[in-house]
């Protein structure tokens, strides 16, 4: 059987991204039709200024969001990093596998380090070795497939490349991962800034969409998108940034083809009303699921611990087995 390995870090609430790029495939597909570990990194969290208590609660509620987009923990594994050790073991040997320099080439690490910087704040090593932790996670478990947003292509490409140097150099270890993206939404626009992504992290929140946004909010950033010169609409990424990027959110809550939506419309703002509304009612069961589950916090934190029990189980082997291969006494 197919095995696949996702995760979210939970250094902000979650957003639509997260939402189009990732999980609802796994809601969907993947937990249906593989043996599927999800898992809220949080120890990727940590690669950024943060505040102990915040983490805690965005922790649990990045767990109690993927419950209840529908992850069922009858059919696949949901997690939380630091519960299971395997990760950190196997980080290092990844650390010991990569190179510095392609490290530094990371787009994400040179976005990050840039942010914490203009803010005046230092940049955490961690933010630096972060693909090498995030290659530990795929590869401890065998993964074949990453189900992701198109951003973190890079992390997964760099994963592949180090699964397959060490099978070079100590022996076959890992399964070598393939990351997938959806075929529609695989990059969510902020609303506001639409050259750049929608990103849980951003200071200014008003183009950002989270699951947890009011219906009311959710129409009001919608409606107040940046559109683009012009008043036609067209399906055009590079010329018409945000249009295109209204036309992808309505084409993935559709299940329609952004080109072809794009010839029903013909102003900005009839667009804008129906992504609006379409956003509102595939976010409002999610809304309604969170609100019962959240009410129970130990019947959240009881689907982690078996969850981190089940994977580590599987982890352990691989790890133990790159322990050796590398020739360490462990
Ligand atoms: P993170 O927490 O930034 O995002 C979680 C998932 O959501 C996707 N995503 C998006 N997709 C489309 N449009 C967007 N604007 C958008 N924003 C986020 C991401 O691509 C991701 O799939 N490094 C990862 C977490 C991670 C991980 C892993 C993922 C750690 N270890 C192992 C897979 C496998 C991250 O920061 O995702």
């Amino acid at each position: 059987r197919t095995r696949i390995f996702s995760g979210v870090q939970p250094t902000g609430h979650l957003t639509l991204g997260n939402y189009l790029g990732a999980m609802r495939r796994w809601v969907e597909v993947d937990q249906h039709r593989a043996e599927a570990l999800f898992c809220v990194v949080d120890l990727h969290a940590l690669t950024v200024e943060h505040d102990p208590a915040r983490l805690r609660r965005l922790s649990r509620q990045a767990a109690t969001l993927l419950l209840a987009a529908g992850l069922d923990p009858e059919l696949c594994t949901v997690f939380a990093q630091s519960r299971v050790d395997e990760h950190v073991r196997l980080s290092y040997l990844m650390e010991c596998t990569a190179s510095d320099g392609e490290m530094r080439r990371m787009i994400q690490y040179k976005e990050k380090a840039a942010r914490e910087q203009a803010r005046g704040g230092s940049v955490r090593l961690s933010l630096l070795t972060y693909p090498a932790l995030m290659a530990a996670d795929i590869l401890a478990y065998g993964a074949q497939e990453v189900p992701v947003g198109e951003d973190q292509a890079q992390h997964v490409e760099l994963t592949r490349d180090l699964a397959v140097r060490f099978n070079q150099r100590y022996g076959a270890t890992f399964v070598v991962p393939k990351a997938t993206h959806p075929a529609v939404a695989a990059r969510v626009m902020d609303l506001q800034e639409p050259t750049s992504k929608m990103g849980k992290s951003h200071a200014r929140t008003a183009g950002v969409v989270y699951l947890l946004d009011e219906p009311e909010v959710v129409r009001k950033k919608v409606m107040r998108a940046v559109t683009d010169g012009g008043s036609e609409v067209v399906y055009d990424r590079e010329e018409r940034p945000g249009v295109a990027n209204l036309l992808d959110v309505l084409a993935a809550c559709t299940d329609g083809d952004p080109e072809r939506l794009a010839e029903g419309y013909s102003s900005y703002g009839a667009l804008k009303k129906d992504t609006a509304e379409a956003v509102v009612e595939m976010l409002r069961p999610v809304r309604s699921r969170h609100a019962e589950l959240a009410a129970d916090p130990s019947a959240v934190d009881a689907v982690l611990r078996a969850g981190a029990e089940r994977a580590r189980a599987i982890a352990r082997p691989r790890v133990d087995a790159a322990y050796q291969a590398m020739g360490l006494l462990a």
